[in-house]
């Protein structure tokens, strides 16, 4: 046969294969989420999340030390507070939940990177994202809220704040008051295009977030757009976003590279609860092998543009890279 160009020659052998592999993965862009709860003493499963568990501050060694046996030394908390109130006051508590959290980090673990998810639902009583006003969150006024909470985050340690309530205007209003504050030196990475997704349900259950009336569709993006996404993208990086999200991951690929091609700023992608969630139910059901599908998934959200990938496998891809499994 006479054939001048056979692409088979590049993947004759392991070796050939990894030189010219086009989408490179190293463990020191993944995130780690992790629910830190209030209280002492607790290690507990998270029912809709086989695998992950929430901890008391006390208790994050648990998860620390094999995070950073395995290569991972960044992560994202999230907080559930004991009590929560109408305006999410323990958002921004010097003694709250993630401010504990930051504490015991930095003093046990000071190796770690530490970004915190700034938002409201987690802390009010009505589970949104922000304050109400009837039956609307009004923009506005939960601006002032994430800003303290941005602040009170950063100065109880945070490295980096990540706010993920999708307001107008809440990078700018959190780069002021920390520049305002001293901290002109602490990034912000912005899920800028975050959609009202139901690959968050399993979250909301670990979390305790469900919003109790309505849905989050008046802030977070609709599913069918991605103009918008590229509009609320260049919005935050006028503001001063440092990095940005996209999120979810897998359902939104086309997402990711279109705002890559877009914006000069490091790109993240948030593979969440309910992609976890999937893979790990049908995984035990024997339908597919776990780790050759986390491995293809993560390879694919990098493909597609991503420079950072926050995951709730995070341990384990690093496991896999490791071995040489993928990378
Ligand atoms: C807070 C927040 C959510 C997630 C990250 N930050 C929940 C939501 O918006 O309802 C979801 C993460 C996941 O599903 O893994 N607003």
């Amino acid at each position: 046969m006479d054939l001048t160009i056979r692409p088979r020659r590049l993947r004759g052998n392991p070796s050939i294969r990894e030189m010219v592999r086009e989408t490179r993965i190293s463990s020191s862009s993944l995130i780690y989420p992790l629910f830190v709860r209030e209280g002492s003493g607790i290690v507990e499963e998270i029912p809709s999340m086989q695998g992950q568990y929430r901890y008391s501050p006390d208790m994050l060694g648990k998860i620390l030390e094999p995070l950073l046996q395995a290569g991972v030394n960044r992560v994202l908390l999230f907080g559930i507070p004991n009590v929560k109130d109408a305006c999410g006051s323990g958002a921004w508590a010097a003694d709250g939940v993630v401010q504990q959290a930051l504490h015991f980090i930095k003093q046990n673990y000071p190796e770690i990177y530490c970004i915190t998810d700034v938002c409201m639902c987690e802390y009010t009583s009505h589970g949104h994202c922000g304050i109400l006003q009837d039956h609307w969150v009004d923009n506005d006024k939960t601006l002032e809220v994430l800003s303290k909470t941005a602040l009170s985050h950063v100065q109880a340690g945070a490295d980096m704040v990540a706010p993920s309530d999708m307001m107008d205007g809440r990078v700018a209003a959190i780069r002021g008051i920390l520049d305002q504050n001293g901290y002109c030196q602490t990034p912000i990475l912005s899920y800028a295009v975050k959609y009202s997704s139901s690959f968050y349900g399993p979250f909301r259950e670990a979390a305790g977030s469900a919003p109790s009336f309505g849905d989050r569709k008046s802030y977070q993006m609709d599913y069918h757009n991605v103009r918008e996404g590229l509009k609320e993208a260049a919005l935050d990086a006028a503001e001063g976003a440092d990095l940005l999200m996209v999120k979810p991951a897998l359902s939104y690929l086309d997402v990711i590279h279109r705002v890559k091609t877009q914006t000069n700023l490091p790109l993240a992608a948030y593979s969440v609860s309910g992609e976890y969630a999937m893979i790990k139910s049908a995984a035990n059901a024997g339908l597919i092998d776990e780790a050759s599908i986390v491995c293809e998934t993560a390879a694919s959200i990098y493909r597609a543009g991503a420079d950072i990938l926050i995951t709730y496998f995070a341990k384990e891809l690093a496991g896999y890279i490791n071995e040489g499994r993928i990378g």
